[in-house]
């Protein structure tokens, strides 16, 4: 009886932490969108301060390098209140929808 209880438990956190691991890997393109649009839109569409962008102004390897070492650096105060997992989801959602990807896509 309690080894069978030991053995549900062991189970039962490998397969927690197992889904843990791929939620922190990958970001949620589709709140990664929503967020893009409320979090970036403001300045980023035709006319706006930073210019229009949409997720096929970049290729994959540029967004990636966008979000990992420029971070905004033109004007980062205009992202410091965005939170990591937020930024997380909208790099996931531009990523997924470079200029190179399998899905290009024009507007957030
Ligand atoms: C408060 C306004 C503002 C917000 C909000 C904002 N940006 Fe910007 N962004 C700017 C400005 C201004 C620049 C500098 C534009 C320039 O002179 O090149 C810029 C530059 C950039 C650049 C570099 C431009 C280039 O062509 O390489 C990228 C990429 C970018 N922003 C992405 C984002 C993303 C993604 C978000 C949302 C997470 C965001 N921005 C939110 C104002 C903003």
């Amino acid at each position: 009886m309690t080894t069978i209880r030991i053995f549900l438990v062991l189970l039962l956190t490998t397969v927690l932490a197992a889904s843990f691991a791929l939620a922190a890997e990958g970001g949620n393109p589709k709140k990664g969108k929503a967020l893009f649009k409320k979090s970036c839109k403001e300045c980023h569409s035709s006319g706006g301060v930073g210019g229009e962008m949409s997720p096929l102004s970049k290729t994959q390897a540029q967004w990636d390098r966008f979000f990992e070492t420029d971070k905004h650096s033109k004007n980062p105060d205009a992202i410091k209140n965005i939170s990591p997992a937020d930024m997380k989801d909208i790099q996931q959602f531009l990523f997924d929808h470079a200029a190179d990807s399998d899905q290009p896509q024009t507007c957030g």
